[in-house]
């Protein structure tokens, strides 16, 4: 395991209780329609499931997949509300833990449990065996995620779906953009983003079909508004000063995150992409 993956890995442990009691289930952007839109945070980020599991075709009652699955939050929507079942892998076996208590809790064991995987490497599925692959903002910390395309085609069954969520490298390339996207990568341990382009040529040449993609930046910025304000609490502010390090320079990157947004350094993006019908013999071997 790589020096930043298991900084990764130490940050979603040492930071579980506070990304649960700051931010919920969900330890992702939300989606507001508008400027006008009134959703709380909570609401918000389920809108951005919502908007996810809708773009990728709202496969039903699927067996999943979900990678870098935090808490579950995302597992136990999709079994709530469209039947899903499956596993979630994670790093952080703290995550795991509390995701699992919060499983049992909503009677939804053994239809969906968490299990603590390293996404880069081989998936702890056979070939073939789900009908949804699911990433909401975990492959930010994948260091070669044309891996990740390949695992996805190989893990979904002939017409399995793909649906992902990503932090993106946007289009501005001005040395201010490239060092502002910079401070964001370094503050939030994440490999180099990559651009809406790359994610679909690797998805691709994975061997998946009809790969889409919606730039969705406008409608989730305003998650970045919410953390600032909890960044500023003093408690939370003497919190990060004590543990320091990583810590610090994650809640410093903050304000560079809105910035970038803001510039075009980054944008936010939605991808869904389909495994073809009658395609299981010419999978590529990852
Ligand atoms: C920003 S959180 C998103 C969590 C979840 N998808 C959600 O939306 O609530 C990133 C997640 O990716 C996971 N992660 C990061 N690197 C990973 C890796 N190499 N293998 C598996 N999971 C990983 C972390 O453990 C964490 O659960």
């Amino acid at each position: 395991m790589s020096n930043l993956t298991q900084r990764i890995r130490l940050h979603y442990n040492l930071l579980a209780p506070f990304y649960y009691g700051l931010w919920g289930q969900h330890v992702h952007h939300g989606f507001w329609e508008d400027a006008g839109d009134g959703a709380s945070q909570a609401e918000a980020q389920e809108r951005l499931i919502r908007e996810l599991y809708r773009f990728g075709g709202s496969p039903p009652h699927p067996a999943l997949l979900d990678v870098g699955c935090g808490y579950g939050g995302s597992l136990l929507w999709l079994a709530r509300n469209v039947g899903a079942q499956g596993l979630g892998i994670t790093l952080s076996p703290l995550q795991r833990w509390i995701g699992q208590v919060k499983i049992r809790r909503a009677r939804f064991q053994p239809r969906v449990r968490i299990a603590v995987a390293d996404a880069q490497q081989r998936w702890p599925l056979p070939d073939a065996s789900v009908d949804l692959v699911w990433c909401v903002e975990c492959s930010e910390h994948l260091v070669d995620r044309s891996h990740f395309a390949r695992e996805a085609h190989r893990v979904l069954r002939p017409g399995g779906r793909l649906c992902l969520a990503a932090w993106l490298a946007g289009p501005a390339t001005t040395p201010e953009a490239l060092a502002l996207r910079q401070t964001v990568e370094q503050g939030m341990l994440c490999y180099p983003f990559s651009s809406a382009e790359e994610y679909a040529r690797w998805f691709t040449e994975a061997g998946l079909e009809a790969v889409q993609s919606r730039i969705i930046t406008p409608h989730v910025v305003r998650t970045w508004d919410i953390c600032i304000g909890f960044r500023n609490r003093p408690l939370l502010r003497r919190a990060a000063a004590l543990i320091g390090g990583d810590v610090q320079a994650f809640t410093a990157s903050f304000t560079a995150l809105r910035q970038a947004y803001a510039e075009g350094a980054m944008e936010y993006g939605l991808f869904t992409a389909r495994r073809a019908v009658g395609a299981v013999e010419e999978a590529p071997s990852s």
